[in-house]
């Protein structure tokens, strides 16, 4: 692969999409040509699959049916989009991967589903493929859950089948990304998101300059 696979986790309202969007425009500016992406949601067939996974009521799937549709939409996501522009050499910056996974099917939900399961799911679709980096946008769940509400207020198909379980379940997916970045120091950076949006971006924008400045590219 050619291009560059950066990934932006984090829990609701941790503010991804506008630095993802920041982001992306710098590197363009820079001379990196990029595309933006996100999950679920990334392909036509994974823009049907978000609709159902995201609104409706939690309960609806059982845990190994949430994460087999979860994985479908990555695989289209890989397949379809992701690595065809990594092959052209395009830098691809998605709005959640498979930590999202982790965070929210397996610590999220009490570890409803193995690990070790997950890890067989993963390969099946990814191979040894991972992003180059994931920046997780670390934010309490009180404050990332009301802005996201804010935004939810504005949608007309309400995307808060995850939003609506309680705050248990999103204070055990901010444990779950901390614990993710643990165990992954190689490739995973937190950054605090309780910052203004020209904090953050600065922020991240030193991260992505340490991680690849007189490696794989030389970037500013
Ligand atoms: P978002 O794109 O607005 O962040 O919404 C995506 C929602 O889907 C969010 O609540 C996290 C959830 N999700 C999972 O539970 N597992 C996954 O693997 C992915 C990609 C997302």
């Amino acid at each position: 692969m050619k291009g560059v696979f950066i990934t932006f986790e984090g829990g609701e309202g941790s503010g991804k999409s506008s630095q993802i969007r920041l982001l992306s425009e710098y590197l363009k500016r820079t001379g990196f040509d990029n595309i933006t992406t996100r999950e679920p949601g990334g392909t036509d067939i994974g823009k049907e699959l978000r609709k159902m996974l995201l609104i409706g009521d939690t309960e609806k799937f059982d845990a190994v049916s949430e994460t087999l549709l979860f994985y479908t939409d990555r695989r289209l996501h890989l397949t379809n989009k992701i690595w065809p522009a990594m092959a052209r050499g395009k830098w691809v910056i998605s709005d959640r991967f498979a930590d999202s996974t982790i965070a929210y099917q397996y610590y999220g939900h009490g570890k409803r589903i193995s690990m070790e399961d997950l890890e067989s799911m993963y390969r099946i679709v990814a191979g040894d493929f991972k992003p180059d980096l994931t920046i997780i946008l670390d934010i309490a769940p009180e404050v990332g859950l009301k802005r996201s509400y804010a935004k939810a207020d504005t949608m007309v198909d309400k995307e808060t089948r995850f939003e609506s379980i309680g705050l248990e379940f999103h204070n055990n997916i901010r444990n779950g990304y901390l614990q993710i970045a643990k165990n992954n120091p190689e490739r995973c950076v937190v950054l605090d998101a309780d910052k203004t949006i020209e904090e953050l971006h600065k922020d991240i924008i030193r991260v992505v300059e340490e991680r690849f400045v007189g490696k794989q590219l030389d970037l500013f």
